[in-house]
């Protein structure tokens, strides 16, 4: 089977968030399963490229229409393993700082961005000679691809057999632009209707992929019946999802173990396992207090958070609730985004500089640090698609405290009983709800032996992609037999 991956990110070239980790994750599983050949297509941003990959042009350019006029793509390429991947390349949209947006907020040629990406994608595999069976699009910058295998490449006979998966990693964010978007992208406005591309007299993208695809997916089941039922979390594609309900299917997020693995880990000064996690963690937390400028003391519960600062992830509920902790908790916060949170939580290391530390920024090796060296890992979601921190803490041996919601919901369990347990959970991004589990906490760290089997519970778990890879490859079946016939 031919897959190719169409995404505006992937680890380790680029990335904002978790996409980054999926995308890259499942284009190299993929690519490992016997009979695949898989390509992926990202954008050529400013920093892509040195390092460890040096990229090769791939030769020769193309056209790409873009309404009124025409821009140039021109591709480059680098070999990982078994994963050809593809930069769409053109200096006016994506050699710029940043991927989505400036400190100004969204670039405001991001509906002109990925048209151009989207189309460049089609064409890009006709360029290189590579008939997929199977594009696997992610999120709304990708939203496109699957109109375009339905409207203009529709009797394009390359694309035939060409069936397309959308998956859907965060609903809240949809890509909708206003109606001239249409005209640059090459629509007709025939297919400018409510059941198609029209959305509240705009276009959006993500609507568009849910609409245009074979099948879609989403990245835990728990989230799949979200966004069908409650309008709350369906950000107004609810109907549309509904409408779809017997092509769309939830599959869990993996974490990718060798990239996250305390054994081999080479940002810890000294990696651990099942085994010896006693030792290990005690030693991982010591060198992160010492590193961040914490008091040095075993006992304190020490909680961990590595997250974008956006109110999807509930940080000012710990925000607020953290003061009152300080004395019997240390918190460090590691993040980038919203700038009231982040003067907020800058503000309370600064008045508590041994009991809180708030790094700004993307930060890959303390991010490691962080997941072994801590006790607890917070993330009070408001809505949580999948989320891999809870996951990555948990074979560190962090006990995640989550909100039941998504993805959290399916991987952490929490009924009050040790045994039962790998981590806490509250029902809501509240405050009350969530003093009272961080009290009950403290008194719980302190009797090891129901600890110690709370995060034996964790670390033992299995977050590997095996059984979600194996998921959509069926999926993939289906949808490639559904265009055979
Ligand atoms: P998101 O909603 O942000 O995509 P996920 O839970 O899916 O959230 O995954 C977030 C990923 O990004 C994890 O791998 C996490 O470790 C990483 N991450 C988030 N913020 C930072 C940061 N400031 N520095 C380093 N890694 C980060
Ligand atoms: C999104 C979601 C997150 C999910 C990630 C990868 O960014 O916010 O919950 O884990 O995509 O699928």
């Amino acid at each position: 089977m031919k897959i190719l991956i169409a995404a505006s990110e992937a680890f380790p070239f680029c990335k904002t968030g978790g996409l980054a980790d999926v995308t890259g994750a499942l284009s190299q599983v993929f690519s490992r399963t016997e009979g695949t050949e898989v390509v992926l297509f990202l954008p050529r941003y400013r920093n892509v490229g040195g390092g460890a990959f040096s990229l090769k042009a791939a030769g020769g350019s193309f056209l790409i229409p873009m309404g009124n006029h025409v821009e140039t793509a021109t591709m480059s390429r680098v070999q990982w393993g078994k994963v050809a991947v593809y930069f769409i390349e053109n200096p006016k949209y994506f050699d710029r700082p940043g991927m989505y947006r400036s400190a100004a907020g969204d670039f405001e040629d991001n509906d002109e961005r990925f048209i151009f990406f989207s189309r460049a994608v089609l064409e890009g595999a006709k360029f290189i000679g590579f008939k997929p069976d199977i594009i696997h699009c992610h999120d709304w910058q990708t939203g496109l691809v699957p109109a375009y295998l339905r409207t203009l490449s529709r009797l394009d006979s390359f694309f035939s057999k060409t069936a397309s998966v959308f998956t859907v990693h965060n609903i809240a964010y949809q890509g909708m632009f206003p109606k001239e978007t249409l005209l640059k992208a090459g629509f007709s406005w025939q297919d400018f209707t409510p059941e198609r591309l029209e959305y509240y007299g705009g276009i959006n993208f993500m609507k568009a992929g849910l609409i245009f695809a074979d099948l879609i997916t989403t990245v835990s089941p728990t989230y799949a019946g979200e966004i069908q039922y409650r309008a709350e979390f369906g950000h107004g594609m609810d109907g549309v999802l509904r409408h779809r309900a017997s092509d769309l299917f939830g599959i869990l997020n993996g974490i990718d173990d060798e990239i996250w693995d305390p054994a081999t880990d080479t940002f810890l000064e000294r990696g651990y396992e099942l085994k010896s996690f006693r030792r290990g963690k005690a030693a991982s937390k010591k060198a992160l207090q010492k590193e961040l400028g914490l008091e040095e003391n075993k006992d304190t519960v020490l909680a961990g958070v590595v997250s974008r600062l956006d109110s999807q992830k509930g940080l000012d509920v710990l925000l607020n609730a953290a003061p009152e902790f300080l004395d019997k908790m240390q918190f460090v916060v590691l993040g980038q985004g919203d700038p009231g949170l982040s003067d907020a939580f800058s503000a309370l290391s600064a008045a508590n500089p041994r009991r809180a530390a708030f790094k700004v920024g993307f930060n890959e090796s303390l991010a490691h640090r962080i997941y072994a060296g801590a006790d607890i890992f917070v993330m009070p979601s408001r809505f949580e698609p999948c989320g891999l921190p809870q996951m990555i803490s948990m074979r560190y041996g962090a006990l995640p405290l989550v909100t039941r919601t998504g993805g959290l919901k399916d991987t952490v369990f929490y009924n009050g009983e040790p045994k039962d347990s790998n981590g806490f959970a509250i029902d809501d991004a509240d405050e009350g709800q969530l003093r009272s589990v961080l009290g009950h906490i403290i008194s719980l760290y302190a009797w090891k032996e129901n600890w110690n089997m709370m995060v034996r519970n964790a670390m033992s778990g299995d977050y590997s992609w095996s059984k979600s890879a194996e998921a959509y490859l069926k999926l993939f079946n289906i949808a490639a037999q559904r265009r055979q016939l």
